[in-house]
């Protein structure tokens, strides 16, 4: 749909002269790589759809590796719906950057209109967006960010050291009012070079530095229950007794990390030894903060899908998109552990969960 006209904008826009790369491919491939996923491939076969009735989107999603990214893609996959005018070609790539950079170009050879990326790593980008920028196609980046290059043409996502940030001022603030005046925290890590495991890592040990406490290890746990598990036992065999902080970069490594902690007879959560931090804040996520389990939850959202579309209408009437769209976030807890604090002097507001929250919740 109007890929020449946009393309035209996204050269003013960027100040790259470019139009001479702007040929489309009528290629009809719908071939992805080899090691992602297709779980949904509808991509238009021609050129007519670039002037058809439905805008065309490649989505070259991360994988399927926790609640979160379920949720993700479900939102995506509804919002780009053919019922709602749009024609969704869906790469899983598995966790693969290799994968992912594939899914993209091959995004480009089917010459859709626009291209979604939520990248695996925050770097190595640069030469592939150059590939985009040069056909024309607007990309927009969901969730974690690329720190290598800026030829994208929008970002939605939330603020992971912002949300590591809260997690560590939360613990401050508990700690003190339990009289827990010792800190020794093991860190279950998400996938090594993800955005999403820097931010967290940042900004917790940025209040851990600040308040002395000992950071005794992290490791990675690659955002998977399997891989919180595996680390957690082997945490739980070399720091036997010496840790009273778990944090879990989301909620499906914490629940291998309390499967772990459960078979290795540690007791952690609200009425444990062991206070147990977490990321995402999923229903299943809440869940287990319900149950006591998980001691807060720090909400990473995703539902990014709505604030894309916009920024494709935006795009669509010829307009300029936000460069960074922040969505909102909630800090989760019980009432028993909701504590007043602040992150940079702004003062922060706890969620209590309860069913309804929970029912509420992706
Ligand atoms: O990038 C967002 C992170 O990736 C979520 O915290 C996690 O669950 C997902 O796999």
């Amino acid at each position: 749909m109007k890929k020449k006209l946009l393309g035209v904008l996204l050269a003013a826009t960027m100040a790259v002269g470019m139009l001479a790369g702007c040929g489309s491919s009528s290629d009809s491939s719908s071939e992805t790589t080899d090691d992602a996923t297709t779980t949904e491939d509808t991509a238009s076969t021609d050129d007519s759809a670039s002037s058809g009735d439905l805008i065309t989107i490649g989505f070259a999603q991360v994988g399927h590796e926790s609640d979160w990214r379920t949720a993700s893609t479900k939102s995506c996959q509804d919002v780009f719906s053919e019922e709602n005018g749009y024609d969704l070609s869906f790469v899983d790539c598995d966790n693969d950057s290799a994968a992912q950079l594939e899914a993209v170009r091959s995004f480009i050879e089917q010459d859709v209109d626009y291209i979604i990326i939520d990248p695996i790593v925050s770097t190595g980008w640069d030469t592939v967006l150059t590939e985009c920028e040069d056909a024309g196609i607007p990309v927009i980046v969901i969730d974690r960010t690329i720190e290598d290059s800026d030829k994208y043409t929008s970002w939605v996502g939330s603020n992971f050291k912002t949300e590591g940030l809260a997690a560590g001022e939360w613990l401050k603030a508990y700690a003190e009012s339990k009289g827990i005046s010792e800190i020794n925290y093991l860190t279950i890590a998400g996938s090594t070079g993800a955005s999403a495991q820097i931010g967290r890592t940042e900004g917790f040990d940025e209040i851990a530095e600040a308040n002395g406490w000992n950071k005794l290890d992290e490791q990675d746990g690659d955002f998977t229950e399997d891989g919180g598990q595996s680390i957690m036992e082997s945490y739980c065999k070399s720091y036997e007794g010496k840790f009273n902080v778990v944090v879990c970069q989301n909620d499906n490594e914490a629940f291998g990390a309390m499967t772990a902690m459960d078979n290795a007879g540690i007791t952690y959560g609200l009425d444990g030894d062991v206070i147990l931090i977490s990321f995402d804040a999923c229903t299943a996520g809440l869940e287990q903060v319900a149950a006591r389990k998980i001691s807060a939850d720090f909400e990473c959202n995703p539902l990014a899908a709505p604030f894309v579309e916009e920024v494709i209408k935006t795009l669509e009437e010829g307009g300029t998109p936000e460069k960074e769209v922040y969505m909102e976030e909630h800090w989760f807890a019980l009432t028993d552990a909701m504590v007043d604090f602040s992150i940079d002097g702004e003062a922060q507001t706890m969620t209590e969960v309860t069913d309804e929250v929970i029912e509420a919740q992706y």
